[in-house]
């Protein structure tokens, strides 16, 4: 058996195996209302049928004003929440388990989808998009202002990924992830780049990380004793003034301490700046975060099952996250059992004449 392909329990969720799909947003709700449709059916379905142990939805908005772009998926109202039910019923019947990533995208909403032929930066109101609001009046480079977020608008948000949370759980998810990543609305708390708040919500570490502890306290309120709760942060902002990976360890140590059941380590996007990007690049992150007893996963350019197995085996995760390879290859799974030499997955039996 390999550790690739070894089950791992999360409080009350046990999943198939360690490859588990990364969250990426789709920018396909073509009705601009954030309500999943036929693509993100078959885009995820795919990946569940192509042996995925557990499969992130793209970065769900909590509230409208959360979304990246006007044609995000959400999560804050009940069409939303019946229409992932039937992505989630599929996922499930091909033996995977699914999570929901919840969001809010802070300054860096309202932007335009990122796809060949869109300007960039922020979309104006006149073609959809809206006002942000944010940690401090501080832009993303490139992007409008935040407006600063009052303690009623961060309370709105606090409540807002509750609801989500348990609208998740109501539509069948096995688990959700807290999006604290990428220069979105937690993430921009936590950094002294973006955070030079005075009030409680800015300052020290304990300050900065207030409100991603009031989000997961609120989510763990939501969801209950029994599902696992994952939060995803960017131990990293490659400048060594930002939220940097000391902070990043502690940060993780009193989640775990709250209650988290995985740290999902990514870095970067709270501010453009050159990244060192290479095969495994962001695995020392995770593996400094583990070093202190907290579950981790790892993503960024994993793409061969050798690599990934021996992360695991070297104990620097407990999950490898997989996105842009997963595009090309949905059935990444397959190939990967059939090289490290271990029985291959679950295939569909429509599927069967096609294996490795
Ligand atoms: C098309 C696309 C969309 C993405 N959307 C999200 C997202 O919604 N939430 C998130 O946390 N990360 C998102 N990401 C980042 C990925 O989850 C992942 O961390 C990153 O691509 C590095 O992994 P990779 O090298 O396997 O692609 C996205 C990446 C891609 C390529």
């Amino acid at each position: 058996m390999t550790h690739l392909f070894s089950p791992i329990t999360l409080r009350e969720l046990t999943v198939r195996n360690r490859i588990w799909l990364a969250p990426m947003c789709q920018y396909s709700c073509e009705n601009r209302d954030g309500v999943p449709g036929d693509w993100h059916l078959v885009h995820l379905g795919a990946r569940a049928q192509g042996g995925f142990g557990l499969i992130l939805t793209e970065a769900a908005a909590v509230l409208p004003e959360g979304r990246i772009s006007p044609q995000d998926a959400g999560m804050w109202n009940d069409d939303q929440a019946a229409a992932w039910s039937r992505v989630v019923d599929f996922v499930h019947g091909q033996g995977a388990a699914i999570g929901m990533q919840l969001a809010h995208a802070g300054r860096k909403a309202s932007t335009y989808a990122p796809f060949a032929g869109n300007p960039r930066g922020s979309v104006p109101p006149a073609e959809g998009g809206w006002p942000t609001r944010g940690a401090s009046p501080i832009a993303y480079p490139g992007y409008e202002p935040p407006e600063e977020m009052t303690k009623d608008d961060i309370a709105e948000v606090v409540a807002a990924f509750a609801h989500a949370a348990r609208r998740a759980i109501g539509a069948g998810f096995d688990t959700v992830e807290i999006h604290a990543a990428h220069g979105y609305l937690l993430h921009s708390f936590l950094s002294p780049l973006s955070n030079t708040r005075t009030d409680e919500y800015g300052g020290d570490l304990a300050g900065r990380s207030r409100l991603l502890h009031e989000v997961h306290a609120a989510v763990r309120r939501a969801v209950g004793e029994t599902v696992p709760v994952i939060v995803r942060l960017s131990a990293s902002e490659w400048r060594q003034d930002g939220f940097e990976i000391a902070e990043a360890v502690e940060v993780s140590r009193a989640l775990r301490e709250a209650g988290v059941d995985l740290v999902d380590v990514s870095s970067g996007g709270n501010m453009p700046v050159s990244i060192p990007v290479g095969p495994g690049y962001q695995v020392p992150l995770s593996a400094a975060i583990r070093a202190e007893e907290v579950p981790t996963g790892t993503v960024g350019l994993i793409t061969e099952p050798d690599q990934a197995e021996t992360i695991l085996t070297t104990g620097q995760a407990d999950v490898i996250l997989l996105a842009r390879v997963a595009l090309r290859e949905p059935a990444w799974p397959q190939r990967a059992a059939h090289e490290l030499g271990v029985e291959p997955g679950p295939y569909p039996p429509q599927y069967t004449r096609g294996a490795w």
